[in-house]
């Protein structure tokens, strides 16, 4: 018999021994698993090192080794104190599930009452040039929409939308031909900051250009969306108004949905509007210049927009009374998560 041989055995087994017993953990005793028993591992590497044909006892001890190894490593992973083996019954962690904010809330709402009515969704710059944004829609040089005290400039010519209206040209440059059905959804920016403003707010802009449209159109589109949105009680009106892009402009204003348009309850005057109206913010017919500026002939076609803003009706709507608009733009999540 080659002693040797049984000597490196031995020596194997004394290693293994002092390995195991020092081995903490269920990550020590893998390693040692592999070290020992994977297939590149020490016994494995015995087996191929020694002629086993000529030496079946050689074979048998190392095979006994191999049948020892397992078992002590079994024997030591089941035996290891509680805390250091792993427990797969206890339940995982569920990571916090995040929601919609409530401005995209508000605007998956806005969005899908006008695609009833077969409006379709527009985004148009944020940042755009003077023209788009003011000069093409018949705003002049002198007008307080181009003072810098409200419109953050870029440069001469580049601005920081202050409202959406940019988007009615883009949208006639784009189609061309009427009939235009578009409601333009974004962000829009102005030098404002105090409890009932934030500088960055959102406004949505609705077009409509065909052959034949006037003031029935922009009266039974509007009323359609502050019945949808507000409820079917809610009534509209016009007030007039001046917008350099419309003729004639107009203020929609709605009922008062505590009040019902009374403007007072029990013989007192109602605290949310004090008039029986709230306003909902401007429209008009479109100027025959902007028409002319969209490549569009005014001959032919005629158009109503309108332009109010996403933070307003929806303050309006859900009674929201926040002590400061910029809550909503916080990320507080004791805030947020109350509008999931
Ligand atoms: N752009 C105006 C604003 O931000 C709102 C507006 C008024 C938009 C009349 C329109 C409109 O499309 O016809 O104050």
């Amino acid at each position: 018999m080659d002693t040797s041989h049984t000597k490196t055995i031995i020596e194997l087994k004394k290693k293994f021994t002092e390995d195991v017993n020092s081995a903490k953990n269920i990550g020590a005793l893998m390693l040692l698993h592999t070290e020992y028993l994977g297939r590149q591992g020490k016994i494995n590497s015995l087996f191929k090192s020694i002629p086993i044909k000529e030496n079946p006892q050689i074979g048998k001890q190392i095979n006994d080794l191999k049948v020892f190894v397992t078992k002590e490593l079994q024997d030591k992973t089941h035996n290891l104190p509680e805390g250091d083996a792993i427990d797969v019954t206890i339940p995982g962690i569920t990571p916090p599930l995040g929601s919609l904010h409530l401005i995209t809330q508000a605007i998956e709402e806005i969005e899908n009452i006008f695609f009833k009515l077969g409006f379709v969704r527009r985004r148009y710059p944020e940042v755009d040039t003077d023209w788009y944004y003011a000069e093409g829609l018949n705003i002049s040089k002198d007008h307080p929409a181009r003072d810098d005290q409200e419109t953050f400039y870029l440069g001469e010519n580049v601005v920081l939308t202050a409202h959406t209206s940019n988007g009615q040209l883009h949208e006639m440059e784009l189609k061309k031909t009427p009939p235009i059905k578009m409601i333009n959804i974004g962000k829009t920016y102005r030098r404002q900051i105090d409890a009932t403003h934030n500088p960055m707010f959102h406004q949505f802009e609705g077009l409509v250009i065909d052959e034949g449209i006037n003031i029935t159109n922009l009266i039974g589109t509007t009323e359609y969306f502050a019945k949808a949105y507000f409820g079917q009680d809610r009534k509209i009106r016009l007030r007039p108004h001046h917008f350099q892009f419309t003729e004639p402009s107009f203020e929609i204003d709605i009922s008062c949905g505590l009040c019902h348009g009374k403007g007072v309850i029990d013989g007192v005057r109602c605290k949310l509007c004090k008039s029986g109206w709230l306003e909902l913010g401007g429209a008009g017919m479109v100027h025959p210049n902007v028409l002319k500026n969209g490549g569009l002939d005014s001959q032919i076609y005629t158009g109503f927009a309108f332009g109010w803003g996403v933070e307003r009706v929806l303050m309006m709507k859900s009674g929201l009374n926040l002590p400061d608009l910029r809550m909503l733009f916080s990320d507080d999540l004791r805030f947020l998560s109350q509008f999931s």
